[in-house]
């Protein structure tokens, strides 16, 4: 499964980066928002330390709003830009336009396994199911995943399935168990991947054992 990081924040892509943990980079209006940074800016300078698909969303709700925002995202990086455009109609016909152009999109906020094979058949290079507001809002996020899973294996869509709006470690290692090709992780809860209190006394152990033998 590819690690992408869901944050805006240099510095935390830079950590996980060097960590070897990084695939790709999500974005998105509130993540850029938390930066207090101009969007662009911010996307440039990702680019220059990611070599990877890093998605930047459009905000326009008209397909040619959409599509104008995405000629110009895309300039900033061609090769790893992604274009994240939001499960609607109008989203809907902007995929089907930019995939046929040889753009990526990675269409964003869906939120039941029909959104999903909407997107596949409007040829979106990736699928964001967002499992942690369904979970907020009390249904199973990964119920969505695993059926979305199920729906592309059986016709063989090759869209990838980025599990979204991650909350905690359980997300990631189900998201691993079901088969999603991605799962964009926020850099707090990838340190949370590393962390065992086992880790921990061990270490403690080893060392007090170690300073037993300098003698
Ligand atoms: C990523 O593509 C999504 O925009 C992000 O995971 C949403 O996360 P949230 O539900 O925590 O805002």
């Amino acid at each position: 499964m590819k690690f992408f990081i869901d944050t805006a924040n240099v510095d935390e892509i830079r950590a996980a980066h060097d960590m070897g943990l990084v695939d790709g980079v999500t974005t998105n209006p509130s993540l850029v928002a938390k930066t207090g940074r101009n969007f662009h800016e911010v996307l440039t300078e990702i680019a220059a330390l990611v070599d990877g698909p890093i998605s930047a969303e459009v905000v326009a709700l008209d397909t040619e709003g959409m599509l104008a925002e995405a000629r110009e995202l895309i300039k900033l990086h061609p090769k790893n830009i992604v274009i994240k455009v939001p499960m609607t109609p109008a989203g809907l016909k902007a995929t089907r336009q930019l995939a046929d152009e040889g753009i990526p999109v990675n269409m964003t906020l869906a939120f039941s396994p029909l959104q999903a094979l909407l997107a596949a058949k409007a040829g979106a290079a990736y699928i964001s199911p967002f499992v942690g507001r369904l979970d907020d809002v009390g249904h199973l996020g990964m119920e969505g995943v695993e059926q979305i899973r199920t729906i592309f294996d059986n016709y063989g869509f090759t869209t990838e399935i980025i599990v979204a709006s991650v909350r905690s470690p359980l997300h990631v290692l189900n998201a691993a168990l079901i088969g999603a090709d991605i799962c964009t992780i926020p850099y707090g809860v990838l340190l949370q991947l590393a962390k065992h209190p086992l880790t921990d006394t061990g270490i403690e152990r080893f060392l007090a054992d170690w300073q037993k033998s300098q003698v």
